[in-house]
């Protein structure tokens, strides 16, 4: 296979919880028609002949951008989060970021143990190491990937976070955002504001996609984009600074608006002094 095919190819390696096996035959055969309904590529789902339980989910996306697309889909993250309920879903090869397989095998180990720490918990740990996680995130990964493949995926993410933003709910103030976060191997989780009657339980962009990652099970993170109407990018408020830190630690923060891809920027920037569990 040449390294353009491997590079749209994703694998992921799917142990099904017992007793389940017909509602994730269902789910996958959904997950294969949206995927091909949508044109994002074609996915198979093989099972393994001396394990009845486990499945090798392949999809090959049609383009580069098509993942991204995929995955920040609503429909398709509708399957997934119900996939993710009854099976346990390793990354082995993570679509058009064949160099992030170092990040894909540190979220997989992190699957098997079933660590369900918060991000900030591990991140002290890792500081125990030595290394800081969000810096070996920065550090570690980034050098393997070239800065136009980075621009590439910080566009797509930009997308995701437009395409979310028309969801939102903004009943009172009409202002709309949306945020798309990805994580560590590479899935994106948007999110877009709900604002209700009581106006005071809104609850911004930025934490919807926080929180939905964290239930669908995702630990690490790598960034975020959000997006606004607004001529000066709309940085995060405070609250979801408070957040994004503590699940996500120093996130590199893609701004823009709807025409325009404008600042990057670390978290720490955002919010010098946190306040986190070191203090507690
Ligand atoms: N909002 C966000 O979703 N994210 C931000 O970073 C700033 C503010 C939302 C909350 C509320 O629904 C509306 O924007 C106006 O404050």
């Amino acid at each position: 296979m040449s390294s353009s095919e491997n590079s749209r190819l994703s694998v992921a390696l799917v142990d099904v919880a017992p007793g389940r096996l017909d509602e994730f035959r269902r789910l996958a055969a959904m997950f294969e028609h949206v995927l091909q309904q949508k044109y994002y590529g074609r996915a198979d789902t093989i099972q393994d002949e001396s394990n009845p339980s486990r499945f090798y989910a392949v999809r090959r996306w049609t383009d580069a951008s098509s993942a991204v697309r995929c995955h920040a889909d609503p429909d398709v993250q509708a399957i997934t989060a119900q996939i993710y309920q009854l099976a346990r879903v390793t990354h082995i090869v993570n679509g058009v970021r064949r160099e992030d397989v170092r990040s894909a095998s540190s979220d997989r180990r992190a699957g098997l143990t079933g660590d369900r720490r918060a991000g900030f918990e591990r991140r002290l740990q890792r500081q125990g190491d030595g290394v800081k996680g969000s810096e070996r995130r920065r550090g570690g990964d980034r050098r393997q990937t070239s800065r136009r493949a980075r621009d590439r995926q910080a566009l797509d993410l930009v997308a995701a976070a437009r395409s979310a933003r028309e969801y939102a709910v903004a009943t009172f103030s009409r202002f709309k955002v949306g945020a798309a976060l990805e994580t560590a191997n590479g899935v994106v989780v948007t999110g877009c504001n709900v604002e209700n009657a009581t106006y005071g339980l809104t609850i911004c962009a930025e934490r919807v996609a926080m929180f939905k990652a964290l239930s669908e099970g995702h630990r690490d993170f790598r960034r975020i984009a959000i997006v606004a109407d607004t001529g000066e990018p709309t940085p995060p408020c405070g609250a979801c600074r408070q957040i994004l830190w503590e699940f996500g630690g120093d996130l590199e923060i893609q701004l823009a608006n709807l025409e325009t891809s404008t600042k990057t920027l670390q978290l720490r920037d955002l919010l010098p002094m946190p306040f986190d569990a070191r203090l507690l």
